[in-house]
């Protein structure tokens, strides 16, 4: 088992030891070999309905069904439907991990720990979307993020807050980022279908609000980790058979005309796509390209585990070997600083590009986000 930087980059602010420490997260620091990630494995799964109602199961998985001939040109129209076929989901409402967590307490008597003497297995519980983000900061230059940490009863549970950026970013969308939001989803409704050997249906409502989520355990470096995905679909005639291998991400993106743009895409975009299917084990991402009005000009499928080798010729490029040390490194640095186990104490670990990562501590209740049917659930 190789271990990455864990300890060796945390700094004290200032030199003063009642600073509280940071970590620094440029990526020259993390590139030392490619540390130990487990083979990630399927432990449960949930659902989301058209009401966002939850459901223990797996109602909401739809298959892949891509068009019968991969030619250049699927006539795929990804403004169809858009806005009266299209029912969005209400961001306003913030349901931080509910839904896992929901998922967790149904679930707590598989989960428990045998000799550590708490009832979960995992030292981290989150969503994979934050994980995600964590992987992918030591190459961001834009969006920085907020990430919320409370000890319970032995393991670490993470929940995003939304940055005030983020909250103006959202809230002052243009209506062609509204439309190419949509188009993403509409690309999904093309390509799935209800049934293993069904075909997809174009004319329904695009609703985001269904979602159906893998729940995932593994374990990176030192650190056992439990989150849940949303998934986009499974392929039934997959070379590998068993969830999560048999998942695919599905994904739009702007047609590349150029060897410069496609570049681009491999240092910008791809790294998103990777981090994001690396971590459930999700074995493929397939790519609709985008033309001008809306259609899909092609389609392109990446095997995850190649990426490295897609991008390793260019030599500034992102490197996953950094992305997971850096994110080993940041759980370390979390463990060291989160040692109070109450569900009510909340650490607010914050970042924005060009700086370290620090954190603030909230004794308050405006913060708190583990909700009390849950706290109180796993104390019983
Ligand atoms: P694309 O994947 O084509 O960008 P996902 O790809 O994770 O399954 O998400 C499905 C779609 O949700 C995306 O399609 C995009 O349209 C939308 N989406 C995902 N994350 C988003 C974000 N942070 N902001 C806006 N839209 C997002
Ligand atoms: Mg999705
Ligand atoms: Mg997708």
């Amino acid at each position: 088992e190789r271990e990455g930087p864990q300890d060796g980059p945390i700094k004290r602010q200032k030199s003063d030891p009642k600073a509280p420490l940071t970590l620094p997260v440029t990526a020259s620091r993390y590139d030392a070999p490619f540390p130990f990630y487990r083979r990630p494995a399927e432990i449960g799964r949930f659902s989301l309905d058209a009401q966002r109602c939850y459901h223990g199961d797996a109602r909401q998985l739809r298959y892949y069904a891509p068009p019968p001939t991969e030619g250049p040109s699927p006539g795929f129209d990804l403004r169809d439907g858009y806005p009266d076929r299209y029912v969005k989901r209400d961001e306003d409402v913030r349901e931080g991990l509910d839904h896992l967590l929901r998922w967790v307490a149904q679930n707590r008597k598989e989960l428990q720990a045998e000799d550590k003497g708490r009832p979960l297995n995992a030292d981290f519980v989150t969503w994979r979307g934050h994980l995600t983000k964590i992987l992918t900061t030591p190459y961001e230059t834009r969006d920085g993020w907020l990430l919320a940490v409370s000890l319970f009863r032995g393991s670490l549970y993470v929940s995003e807050v939304e940055t005030e950026a983020a909250r103006e970013q959202r809230e002052q969308r243009s209506d062609l980022l509204k439309e190419l939001t949509y188009m993403g989803y509409k690309f999904e409704q093309y390509m799935c279908a209800d049934t293993p050997d069904g075909t997809p249906d174009p004319s329904g409502v695009v609703n985001t609000n269904e979602a159906f989520c893998t729940v995932i355990r593994t374990r990176l470096g030192t650190h056992s980790l439990l989150f849940s995905g949303e998934v986009d679909c499974t392929d039934p005639r997959s070379p590998w058979p068993d969830p999560p291998s048999c998942y695919v991400e599905l994904k739009t993106t702007k047609v590349m005309h150029s060897l410069a743009h496609r570049k681009n895409f491999y240092r910008q975009k791809m790294i998103k796509w990777w981090a994001q299917s690396f971590l459930p084990g999700v074995s493929r991402i397939v790519a609709g390209y985008r033309g001008p009005d809306g259609s899909v000009v092609g389609l392109e499928s990446f095997e995850t585990m190649k990426i490295f080798q897609l991008i390793r010729e260019d030599p500034s490029c992102w490197k996953p070997a950094v992305c997971m040390n850096f994110c080993a490194a940041f759980l370390a640095f979390v463990k060291k600083v989160v040692t109070e186990d109450n569900p009510k104490l909340v650490h607010l670990f914050a970042w924005e590009p060009g700086h370290p990562i620090s954190y603030t501590v909230h004794r308050d209740s405006d913060h708190i986000f583990l909700p009390d049917w849950y706290v109180e659930t796993l104390s019983a």
